[in-house]
């Protein structure tokens, strides 16, 4: 690094934005005039999960449904632990931030009868509206994108890793805070091999989800859970860590991340089979491959322990038309040398979304004052134990404008205190030094797709927690990377050995039930964990 100790080139802005997926720069749009600064960890739209969206975005926009419709099914899939106002305000909103986005220019697909809608896995009805086929994310992200560089109040810095939030008490930088009412006022970090900082007023975590800390992951590279860690070290309280949805029909080829063969494909009538021919989700679930994902994917699971290998047949239901309806999977399958119109297109369940996250509130408040989540980082409580298919760009697309608007609304009635005066904590200096844990990281991965995958029981768990703290001590001077893959790690299996159950996309094969005791959100704090043993501070919320 190139900044000797106490000296770190800092800027000032209103509000800065750590992240630049659909949340973040839908809600860096909405916070004009306020001068905002964007970070993105890659180039502007790459690194983002939002650009690689295949099936689309569900919202009620078929005459024949209605918001009251997608309540239901969102609530139907969540476990019994969604919160029911939020999935209601979400579903409310939802038509109406699907024609924002027209107004700003993305083109969806259309039909004879107008706005094109697909039906995906325990949707009641076609409700999810895409772009070019499964290329839903990249349109969407093409107009924001353009949006965004053409925003006068916008200053995005690209390549740019978000490492520490920044609070007032200089002496909590980068640690834990837990008092809860010294502001966030910022955050540290690394562009170009030096550490920087942006001091800011307000501060939006948008950093997206956690996939790549397990070795099968349909997530970009960037999804390593920052946000949480970096929330998690400030202090903030996270909620519902142990609901990871694996994704059924991850592509099942050499590649990392593993290529999505999207759920619109069994929507369009594609099946499940195994080498022999068996369309195996008939005997687990009376919607068969359209059954809760957590349900398909277990199904999958199954097969695979059993010795079989599972595939997608396209071949009867989308045939000749999967290269115009489906080109983005098209395109993966080719690069493998599979022609989905005629092979069989080989899957595997592979970590995908993060239903946990963040804890926030209505409009995105978490419990640091000055901190906002929004996005896949954050839990606002939609999602419960189980996400509905495209509900999370939804989601996204509905939470980042409250966000932007309660920023507003904070900022107009604050006082502007002076900026915090930044120096870098010795602690910083050591993590940003290091970059080469390529290793550790893919033995963690490993162990985290085996432990706190789609199975969990309470050997596997403790197995975990004991080789987390062989890695953390083996590795104290750990790169960015590697420590907030550990500090997540750590927490999701605190979380999943505490939740002594089976709910939604937590299944301990211990408990292979539902306990309606435990019928509830966890909320954790990083202070509660102690490294050998889950203290009893950790709280499933009331
Ligand atoms: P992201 O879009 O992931 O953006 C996060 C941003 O934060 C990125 O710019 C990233 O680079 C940046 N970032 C991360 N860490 C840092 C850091 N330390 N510093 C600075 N920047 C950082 N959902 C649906 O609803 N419908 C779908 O059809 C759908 N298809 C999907 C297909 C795939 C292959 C995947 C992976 C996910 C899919 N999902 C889908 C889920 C959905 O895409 C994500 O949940 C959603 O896009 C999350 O948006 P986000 O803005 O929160 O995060
Ligand atoms: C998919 O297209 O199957 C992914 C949709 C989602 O994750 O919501």
């Amino acid at each position: 690094m190139r900044n000797p100790a106490n000296t770190i080139k800092s800027t000032t802005t209103d509000v800065l934005v750590i992240g630049a997926g659909l949340a973040g720069l839908m809600a860096a749009l909405r916070l004009a005039p306020k001068a905002v600064t964007l970070l993105s960890k890659g180039p502007l739209g790459e690194e983002a999960s939002s650009t690689w969206a295949q099936g689309g975005i569900s919202a009620a926009l078929d005459p024949a449904d209605s918001p009251a419709n997608h309540l239901v099914d969102t609530l139907a899939v969540a476990g019994g632990i969604a919160d029911e106002d939020i999935a209601a305000l979400v579903t409310d909103l939802g038509p109406e931030r699907i024609r924002d986005l027209i107004d700003l220019g993305v083109i969806f697909d259309h039909d004879d009868k107008g706005l094109s809608l697909s039906r995906e896995a325990a949707h009641s009805r076609r409700r999810v509206v895409h772009a070019n086929g499964d290329s839903t994310g990249r349109e969407v992200m093409r107009v924001l994108q353009i949006r965004v560089k053409e925003a006068t109040h916008i200053t995005v810095l690209e390549n740019a890793e978000a490492v520490d939030l920044l609070s007032h008490n200089e002496s909590d930088q980068g640690r834990h805070n837990s008092v809860q009412n010294i502001p966030i006022c910022g955050a540290t970090l690394l562009k170009d091999n030096e550490l920087q900082a942006v001091n800011a007023h307000a501060t939006i975590i948008a950093t997206g989800g956690i996939g790549q800390i397990y070795s099968a992951t349909t997530n970009p590279f960037a999804a390593c859970g920052d946000g949480l860690a970096m929330a998690a070290r400030a202090g903030a309280r996270l909620k519902d860590l142990e609901f990871v949805q694996f994704h059924p029909t991850s592509i099942d080829v050499e590649a990392t991340p593993r290529p999505l063969a999207t759920e619109a494909l069994r929507g369009d009538g594609a099946w499940l089979v195994n080498e022999t021919g068996n369309r195996f989700m008939l005997d687990e679930h009376p919607l068969a491959e359209l059954a809760p994902r957590d349900v398909v994917a277990r199904g999958i699971w199954q097969q695979i322990q059993k010795g079989h290998r599972c595939y997608l047949d396209c071949r009867r239901s989308i045939g000749d038309a999967f290269p115009k309806h489906f080109p983005t999977v098209y395109a993966h399958c080719e690069n493998h040398d599979i022609d989905p119109t005629k092979d069989l297109i080989p899957v595997v369940p592979a970590a995908h979304y993060h239903m946990g996250g963040i804890e926030t509130d209505n409009r995105g408040r978490t419990n640091l004052n000055g901190l906002w989540a929004c996005g896949e980082a954050a839990c606002t409580g939609l999602h419960g134990a189980n996400r509905l298919a495209s509900n999370s760009l939804l989601e996204a697309l509905v939470f980042a404008p409250l966000v932007s608007n309660d920023v507003c609304d904070f900022l107009s009635n604050k006082t502007i205190s002076a900026s915090a005066k930044v120096k870098t904590s010795e602690q910083s200096q050591t993590l940003t030094s290091v970059v080469k844990d390529q290793d550790v990281i893919g033995e963690l991965q490993t162990l985290n797709y085996r432990y706190i995958g789609l199975c969990r029981d309470e050997a596997g768990l403790t197995t975990l927690l004991k080789e987390l703290d062989r890695i953390e001590t083996n590795n104290p001077h750990a790169s960015t990377r590697l420590r907030n893959i550990m500090t997540t790690s750590r927490l999701i299996a605190t979380m999943a050995l505490e939740r002594k159950e089976s709910r939604g996309g937590h299944y301990r094969l211990d408990y292979p039930n539902s306990d309606p005791r435990y019928q509830r959100h966890s909320i954790v704090e990083l202070s509660h964990l102690k490294k050998d043993i889950v203290n009893d501070t950790i709280k499933l919320a009331s």
